[in-house]
Order: structure tokens, then sequence, then C-alpha cells
């Protein structure tokens, strides 16, 4: 996942010393690059790569109508050429053609399609690479020992304008054949104020998932609203990491001054019931974490999300834990919501 950042540098340190990522390439001016600069950071199976401008460019401009953002949001293929042959025929937004990149540890053959907003897709093929990361990075010594246990990208969302949600699922069922896993309607997604409506499109593996909302019509401005008025249309809203241990990350996370959402101590009292049954689910301790629970048929989940990482109240995160659960948290839609409106709220965005 690329992220455009209005200076790469503090923003991977951040990433680098609150998330726990590790450093593990570059590619700046010292490796003859003249318009961006690129941080890849790697924690287990998560990679991010932070890019800024180091002059006017595609990406100052990016960055300028956007704010940092997420640009890329990359798909290993098997054959690129074929992945985009396939993809554009089948009504893919085509922005740059296959081609191939090499060094001496080898060749990656890559292709980018379009997807909401600006947001793109590079599909890549790097099963002719040895390499750290891509041709024209170098590696950089990680250091180790400073993980939060993030190990890797649970889902991806998208936040699009009234009405587009259908023509965004539907584009990745054609381009993507992916299917529909499932679908909240706006009565099921509404607080007092506000409505959204969301469809989660997945790969035929289950491993990639990308769930797409709209704002829905309600008395006040829906959260998606605020997310297109200031991000300047569609774009990523959030990303999820996946943990093994959220107490233990979501511990960490605060140590280092990551801030999340609160959640008031009613839900905790009604959570108490609907995990009374469940005796491995310490209550108390999540409540303490602000930690949200949900079941579905499957098992539960765990989950909580940081308040915007960015200026704009645009980009977030999701540290997600499942136990059993394939779902999205549906029954904490109402508490998150809620949440997410009181500071929607402090903004004057309500
Ligand atoms: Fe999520």
């Amino acid at each position: 996942i690329v992220l455009y950042a209005g200076s790469a540098t503090p923003t991977a340190h951040f990433f680098k010393t609150a998330f726990g990522f590790s450093e593990i390439a570059y590619a700046g001016l010292e490796t003859g690059r003249k318009t961006t600069s690129s941080h890849v950071l790697k924690q287990d199976g998560i990679v991010l790569v932070v890019s800024g401008a180091l002059q006017p460019s595609p990406v100052s401009m990016h960055i300028a109508k956007h704010g940092d953002s997420v640009k890329d949001i990359a798909l290993r293929v098997p054959d690129a050429k074929k992945a985009f042959e396939t993809a554009v025929a089948n009504g893919a937004i085509g922005i740059t053609g296959p081609h191939k990149m090499f060094d001496k540890h080898g060749v990656v053959r890559r292709a980018v399609i379009g997807t909401y907003g600006d947001t793109v897709h590079t599909l890549i093929e790097r099963s002719g690479y040895r390499g750290h990361f891509l041709p024209g990075f170098v590696s950089v010594r990680p250091q180790r020992g400073q993980g939060v246990g993030l190990r890797v990208v649970d889902h991806v969302v998208g936040n699009v304008e009234l009405g587009q949600m259908d023509r965004w699922a539907s584009y990745y069922a054609r381009v993507m054949g992916f299917t529909n896993l499932v679908h909240f309607s706006d009565s099921q997604v509404s607080t007092e104020y506000s409505a959204l409506m969301s469809k989660v499109m997945q790969d035929g593996s289950g491993a990639v998932k990308f769930p797409l909302n709209e704002p829905a019509p309600g008395k006040r401005k829906s959260q998606i609203q605020e997310y297109l008025d200031f991000h300047g249309g569609p774009g990523v809203q959030h990303i999820a990491f996946q943990t093994s241990s959220i107490a233990r990350s979501v511990s960490l996370l605060k140590e280092r001054g990551v801030s999340f959402l609160r959640i008031p101590d009613a839900y905790y009292e009604e959570a108490k019931e609907r995990f009374a049954d469940t005796p491995e689910v310490d209550v108390e301790r999540l409540g303490r974490l602000g930690v949200l629970i949900d079941r579905d048929e499957d098992g539960y989940l765990l989950q909580i999300f940081t308040k915007p990482i960015v200026d704009r109240p645009t980009l977030f995160f999701e540290i997600i834990e499942r136990r059993g659960s394939k779902g999205f948290g549906l029954g904490n839609f109402k508490a998150l919501f809620e949440a997410l409106e009181r500071e929607q709220g402090k903004r004057g965005n309500l």
C-alpha cells in the first residue's frame, strides 16, 4: 500500500516509532531519483510505502488535492500483462500498460489500473525477482524488536459518492472477478443523525477484501460525506491491520501515543451480557483498552479504530483480531458511528 505524504521522512518515522514498522528499503535523491522519495516499511506481512514529492510533480499535486492519503493498493498477480489485458478487456480503467523494471536481482513486471477517485491498483508480478523490494530501491538494514504484533492487511475500505457504491462494487466484480461478501444497508448502519451503506467485495481466496461505503441521507451530514468533502472526492477511508493479540498491540500503540476513538462505558455493560457465555473474552480489560467486540455464527472478532492519522478528517486505521468471525463487526457499527460522530461534531462538520 502506497501512501503519499507531504513530507515522507517524518511520516515514515511515525509509522516506525508509533506503529512498529521497520524500514527495509529506500529510494530518493541518493539513489538517483529526482522527483520523489519513498520509504518502504514492513511489519510481518504488511508492506507500506510512504512517498513524498521532491519537486512539483503528480505526487505533489495529489497531495495538494487530497492531503496525505493512500494512492495505490498494489496486488500481486502471477502474470502482470495477462492480468492487465484481462482487466481492461472487462472494463478496467487502464493507467499504465505492462512494463518491466530490472536490476541485478532480477525482473519485476507491472501494470496499473484505476479505481475510485485518484486511487490505483498496481498489478505486480515479482516471481522473477529476488531483491528486497523493487528495482531502483536500496536495502536498509531493519532495526528489530519494535513491532506491535501487526501481521497482515485484513481489508482496505474505500469511500465513494452517494449513488456510486454499486458502480464500484460491480467494477470489482467485472474487472477482478470479486464477489460480494456482505451488504449493509442504511437501515442497519445508521445512528440518530446519519447513515451509510456498505458492500464488501472480496477475491476468490478471501485474502483481499475491499469494503465500499457511500453516504446515505440522514438528519445531518454522513461521516462518509465529511470524508468526501475533505479528501476531495472518493478515496481510501481506512486500512485494517490484523493482529493475533489486540490487547498487546493496542497497549503498545497507546504507550507510543496513538489515539483511538473512545467508546462509552454503556457499550461494555451491554457487551458483558452478550459475552457472558464466553469466559475467554475479558470484557473488563477490553473496556479499559476501548476495544469493540462482535460475534456472528462463525465466532467473534475484536476491533478498534484510531482517530484520523493525518491533518484532514480522512484516513484512519483499524486494528482487528479475528477469533473465527469473518465479518466486519456489524454489531459494533452503531457504537462506532456514534463515536465517529462525536468527533465529527467537535470538528463542526456534523
Ligand atoms: Fe474496517
